[in-house]
């Protein structure tokens, strides 16, 4: 009986450590983050969110692991509007999204390269890059002028402060309405979340499959559920 007992314990507690997602380890100490409600059924977000990677981060940040082909066809792009309008460094459709960025020298002016964002979602998390694009502040201390209140003294500019403005911080951590950009709060916060979105299919493009599949499978399953139902009813109508 003891042993058991032990057993199902064991067992229990290692389930639960499974259940416990890796972003939850890795992303150190907790910041408050706010929530990307980002949706990757949502194509044109999905869409959206590649045009602002392609034409605001790709400069510094590859995403070595996707290749254009492939987000043409998950997101619906037909090959020449995609050629025209989401690939600006003459690579092929069937090849990464890669950039020019010469890595030494990078980490020279940035103090440390700019990494490779494909897996970037997985990593930290679709909350944390929804929050940390949205958290950069005026710091006349660090060589670009900002700083952000999710990565202390990171090596980043805020590439995007002509559409958002800037934000300063007071002596609580809490930051400003930014001033000055091109857009609203509001619209800023769909820029980020369309991004966001983008960065998350990106981490794991199946998860756009396996949810079509799911969809089936249930429909599936209730199918059987009401067979079952009725082939019940008529077995035991002559019982009672
Ligand atoms: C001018 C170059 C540059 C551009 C453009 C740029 N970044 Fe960065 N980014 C960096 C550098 C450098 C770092 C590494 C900072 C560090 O480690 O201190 C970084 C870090 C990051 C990180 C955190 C990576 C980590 O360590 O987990 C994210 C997320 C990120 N960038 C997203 C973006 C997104 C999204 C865009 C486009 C809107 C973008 N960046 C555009 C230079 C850039």
């Amino acid at each position: 009986m003891k042993k058991l007992i032990i057993a199902v314990t064991f067992g229990m507690l290692c389930s639960v450590t499974a259940l416990v997602p890796f972003s939850a380890i890795a992303s150190g100490p907790s910041v408050h983050l706010d929530k990307a409600n980002n949706d990757l059924s949502d194509k044109e977000s999905l869409k959206k969110g590649f045009k602002t990677y392609i034409n605001y981060c790709l400069g510094c940040h590859q995403l070595q692991y996707q290749r254009y082909g492939r987000t043409f066809d998950d997101l619906g792009i037909e090959e020449a509007d995609g050629i025209a309008n989401y690939m600006y460094t003459g690579d092929k459709v069937g090849g990464h999204i890669l950039n020019a960025m010469p890595k030494k020298e990078a980490a020279k002016w940035f103090g440390s390269a700019p990494p490779d964002l494909t897996l970037e979602a997985r990593f930290r998390s679709p909350d944390w890059i929804y929050t940390y694009l949205r958290s950069f502040h005026i710091d006349e201390n660090r060589p670009f002028g900002v700083n952000n209140t999710v990565f202390k003294d990171v090596g980043m500019p805020h590439v995007l402060q002509d559409l958002q403005g800037v934000s300063t911080i007071d002596e609580h951590g809490k930051l400003s309405p930014a001033m000055g950009g091109t857009l609203t709060a509001e619209e800023y916060d769909v820029v980020v979340r369309d991004l966001t979105n983008f960065l998350e299919y990106v981490g794991e493009p199946n998860k756009l499959e396996r949810k079509a599949l799911g969809y089936w499978v249930l429909a599936f399953l209730f199918f059987f559920f009401i067979l079952t139902y009725f082939l019940k009813r008529e077995y035991w109508k002559d019982v009672h």
